[in-house]
């Protein structure tokens, strides 16, 4: 069996631990392997290109991953879970210009051995260039809108849809002259500025709070770019891998796209980040009908229930009130009260967002109730706590209306027996429209920061 063979081989086992390891990501108990397996595949792939790829000098690559893993690691370690976005936006930014740099330097090297790139390697390298540099500019700036550092605001402009399909023809235009004339180095440049610029209008655009689903698109991007040079190098295992993460980007903004009842296109092209509240809606819907309670009143009102469930939203993440949930919990279920939490799929910024924070707490997945294992229930539930959501259970989703929510599925909270809804205000949650609920009959509303109130609840619970 000569090298290549014994590489190939090793790309193979790769390849399968990374698909085995996605297949592992698919559920919370069963993640931290997959994690762990898809990075196995990655360090045999790297290890196998290395040693199979005749490297002399391995002084500037051992160095690269040194600070790379250093980066990595103090990133990893220090990063909140609300800026996990932006974090993985950035990576998939990384990835973007990777493909650009590599593919580039391939295309140099290719030319100074005074050999003519092939048809394959022509065309992977200008699609490494189009899709990485959109990537990375795309990203670079949903990192920004994130992060506060460029307006949260979707940046609306009369003539923009021309603008942006001007300049996405002249890209693939340079494209399509770069793939005909490789030697000529200067368009792969200039095709590289024109995706770059291009990453950034289609980005700009879009409002921050539609970010993470950008940024799962964009994500898909990397993969595209990543298989495309690996169509310029030649190598299986980079191809494989970035299908897959092209692959599985596209099925998660697909899956977040309906959570939110919202097309790909509306998301891109008509952001929801760009509608107001007005305050005579408002007005209108809460009007003389909020009830304000206590953490008291709730304590006592909890003491009598035999079920209560949790629903949590992105207020919790905000405030970081995990921890409180889980001493509640645990209080309540030492007096035989049985406590469920109902995940929404878009609750909180992120996919999973409530079912990681739930895990930090060490609380049981088995307690973790998809919508629709829950939503049948909810009319047998004696108290509903909802802690910072408000979107994934406004009842105005479930009427056809031109609500920006009309048609996403909630949780039908409103048909528990009581509802406890924990904020700070009656301020929207991220659709930015009012919520019905908190008028409701049977809702009782608990003022405050979600982690003081809860808090103050437990204190309450234990003293009831
Ligand atoms: P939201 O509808 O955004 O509502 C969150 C609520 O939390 C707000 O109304 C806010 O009210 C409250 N809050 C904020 N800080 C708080 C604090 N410190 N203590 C207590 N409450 C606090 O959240 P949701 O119900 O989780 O819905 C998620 C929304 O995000 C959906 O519209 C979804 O489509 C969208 N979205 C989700 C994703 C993913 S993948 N999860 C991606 C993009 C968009 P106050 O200001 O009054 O406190």
């Amino acid at each position: 069996m000569n090298v290549a063979s014994i590489q190939n081989l090793v790309y193979l086992l790769a390849s399968v631990l990374f698909i085995v390891g996605l297949k592992g990501l698919s559920h919370p108990r069963t993640a931290v392997r997959g994690n762990l397996m898809g990075g196995l595949g990655m360090l045999l792939a790297i290890v196998a290109t290395l040693v199979g790829s005749g490297v002399v000098e391995f002084e500037l690559i051992i160095g690269g991953i040194a600070i790379g893993a250093a980066i990595g690691a103090v990133l990893a370690y220090r990063i909140q879970m609300t800026a996990m976005p932006q974090l993985v936006g950035l990576y998939n930014g990384f990835g973007g210009i990777a493909s650009v740099l590599v593919a580039g330097a391939v295309l140099y090297q290719t030319l100074f051995a005074s050999v003519a790139p092939g048809i394959q390697e022509s065309v992977a390298t200008v699609a490494s260039g189009l899709v990485g540099a959109v990537t990375f500019w795309g990203s670079l700036v949903a990192f920004g809108k994130l992060q506060g550092i460029v307006t949260e605001k979707p940046v609306r402009y009369r003539g923009e849809q021309v603008v942006k399909i001007v300049v996405a023809a002249a890209a693939i235009a340079v494209a399509v002259l770069a793939a005909r004339d490789p030697a000529r180095t200067e368009l792969y440049w200039l095709l590289a500025g024109a995706a770059s610029i291009l990453g950034i209008l289609l980005v700009i655009a879009i409002g921050g709070a539609d970010m993470p689903i950008v940024i799962a698109l964009l994500n898909s991007y990397s993969g595209i770019a990543a298989a495309a040079t690996g169509f310029v190098l030649n190598n299986t295992v980079l191809i494989i891998a970035g299908s897959l993460v092209g692959a599985s980007g596209i099925i998660l903004t697909n899956i977040m796209c309906k959570a939110m009842n919202r097309s790909l296109a509306n998301v891109l092209f008509g952001g929801v980040g760009a509608i107001q509240q007005s305050a005579a809606d408002a007005d209108e819907v809460y009007g003389g009908r909020i009830k304000s309670t206590s953490a008291e009143e709730v304590a006592m009102i909890l003491k009598t229930a035999q079920r209560v469930s949790f629903v949590p939203g992105y207020g919790m993440a905000v405030a970081q009130a995990q921890t409180p949930v889980r001493t509640l919990t645990e209080a309540m279920e030492a007096d035989d009260i049985n406590v469920d939490f109902g995940i929404h799929p878009v609750a909180g910024r992120m996919p999973g967002h409530m079912n990681v924070l739930l895990a930090e707490e060490n609380i049981s997945y088995d307690k973790l109730r998809e919508m629709d294992a829950i939503n049948p229930e909810f009319p047998n539930v004696d108290v509903v706590i909802v802690l910072g959501a408000n979107d994934v259970v406004n009842p105005v989703a479930r009427e056809a209306s031109d609500s920006p929510i009309a048609g996403m599925p909630i949780l039908n909270v409103d048909q528990a027996r009581t509802v406890v809804v924990i904020k700070r205000s009656l301020s929207p949650g991220f659709a930015g429209i009012p919520n019905p609920l908190f008028a409701a009959d049977n809702t009782l509303m608990l003022f405050g920061d979600g982690k003081k109130v809860m808090e103050q609840l437990v204190s309450a619970y234990r003293e009831a």
